[in-house]
């Protein structure tokens, strides 16, 4: 058996053999099949890139038909039982797990750049009282390129690094001040001796206590949520992350891409959107209404479906477990209820089942949070902070992948040709 596709153009009859490599042909491959010199090549079309590879990566493994997620080859559910977030924000970046001297070192370095110039908190103070927390992150985190022009010397090994833990580092402080912002508390400076999660909490809920300890099931449930957010492959934001970061602009800038992908509804927003939904809905007398609806095209059930996945999310599942947990400590969050209805019944469903629509990570994740005191503005705030060691991993290996180009799809032009312009006096009569 050869490793290569025939594909005989019925244009020409001519007959072209493309090599196959992992299952893939190379687009540009297509390009040689053309019917004259003036034709350009035949090319895919493929919004959203459905079915076309980016990039080859060894950061994160998903099998969406069986629910597999493994970040470099370690499972999704051993990784959140037993690991930190981050030791695998350092697998996720380095490519394997730390030793001991090395997990020192990192988290060391991690924990003292927490802190931001006095000017970022200046500027973040400007934003509105109701400014969305996802767009001060969005912007603040742009702004650090100007705190860090040395960042865009991408292609220093030590440099890149640098960047990496400061980004790190920074994202819990940033996205703690702006949840503060909209409160209108003061903003409250990191603590180094606490770890990454109970820090981040503690500078979220501090208020005049000397010191503030999270309850540790609290911490450890967000640990385990920054776990399960922190790669998923080639997914939106991402992409977007990839395809700026194509340009060689600082990773800054490129993360920026990130969060501002995950701003979105379909994406990050999703949990948000959860937490909407189930609010509306109000009651579990109300779900089957609801469900109808979204059967009719009149709503969409938020929470469900999945690109990939094609069964449960493995991620839900960890998520449901630790909702326990959490409601162990905060009560059980009314709105649980109306959630397992909604999950039951979609799951029976032909309109589901035939879809193969599963819960995905945002399903319960809202749950969470909310028992935790977030408002839903916050939810994607608390997906971005984790992602950031994911999207960097990215970033990182695209810098090093020498097949990489600047990211330039192709279109296929539907407007007008050579118009003669009208000038504005016969056009406005
Ligand atoms: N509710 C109702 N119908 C749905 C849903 C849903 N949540 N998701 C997909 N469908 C239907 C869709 O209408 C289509 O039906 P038909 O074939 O009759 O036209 C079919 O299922 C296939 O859907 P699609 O929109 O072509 O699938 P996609 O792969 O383009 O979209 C998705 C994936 C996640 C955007 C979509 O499932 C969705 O909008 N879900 C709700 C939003 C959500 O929960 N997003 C979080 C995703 S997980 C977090 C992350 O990784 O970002």
């Amino acid at each position: 058996m050869t490793d290569s596709l025939t594909v005989r153009d019925n244009r020409t009859g001519n007959e072209y053999e493309l090599p196959l490599t992992d299952g893939t042909i190379r687009a540009a491959d297509l390009g040689g099949i053309r019917t004259g010199d003036d034709d350009p090549g035949v090319a895919v079309y493929d919004p959203g890139f459905t079915n076309t590879a980016s990039c080859r990566s060894s950061i994160t493994y998903i099998d969406g038909d069986k629910g597999i997620l493994e970040y470099r080859g370690y499972p999704i559910e051993q990784l959140a039982e037993s690991s930190t977030y981050l030791e695998v924000a350092y697998l996720l970046i380095h490519g394997e797990l730390p030793d001991k001297s090395q997990y020192e070192t990192w988290e060391h370095q991690i924990t003292y750049h927490t802190f931001v110039h006095e000017n970022v908190k200046s500027f973040m103070q400007g934003f509105r009282y109701d400014a969305h927390p996802m767009g001060m992150l969005l912007a603040s985190v742009g702004a650090l390129s100007t705190f860090y022009p040395e960042s865009r010397n991408i292609s220093d090994p030590s440099n890149r690094h640098m960047q990496m833990v400061r980004l790190i580092a920074k994202m819990p402080t940033l996205g703690a001040w702006a949840f503060r912002h909209g409160q209108g508390k003061p903003y409250v400076y990191p603590d180094n001796e606490l770890s990454y999660a109970a820090n981040f909490l503690a500078m979220l809920f501090k208020m005049s206590e000397q010191k503030f300890l999270a309850d540790e099931r609290l911490t450890k449930a967000l640990e385990i949520l920054f776990i399960l957010h922190a790669d998923h492959e080639q997914n939106c934001s991402t992409n977007a992350v990839r395809s700026v970061g194509s340009s060689q602009v600082d990773p800054y800038s490129a993360t920026t891409a990130g969060i501002a992908a995950l701003y979105g509804p379909l994406h990050g927003g999703a949990n948000e959107a959860v937490l909407r939904m189930l609010r509306r809905i109000g009651s579990i007398d109300n779900v089957p209404d609801f469900i109808t609806g979204v059967k009719n095209g009149d709503e969409r059930l938020m929470g469900f479906g999945h690109r990939v996945y094609k069964n449960y999310d493995p991620r839900a599942t960890i998520i449901k477990r630790a909702c326990d947990d959490v409601f162990a400590v905060t009560g059980v969050n009314p709105l649980l209820e109306i959630a397992v209805e909604l999950e039951k019944i979609a799951l029976e469903d032909e309109y589901f089942v035939s879809r193969k629509l599963y819960p995905n990570v945002d399903f319960y994740s809202g749950l969470i949070y909310e028992a935790l005191s977030f408002p839903p503005e916050m939810f994607t705030v608390l997906f971005a902070i984790p992602r950031t060691a994911g999207w960097l991993a990215q970033w990182r290996e695209l810098v090093d992948d020498k097949d990489q180009k600047i990211a330039r799809p192709k279109q296929i032009y539907t407007g007008e040709r050579t118009l003669d312009f009208t000038p504005r006096e016969q056009r406005w009569g």
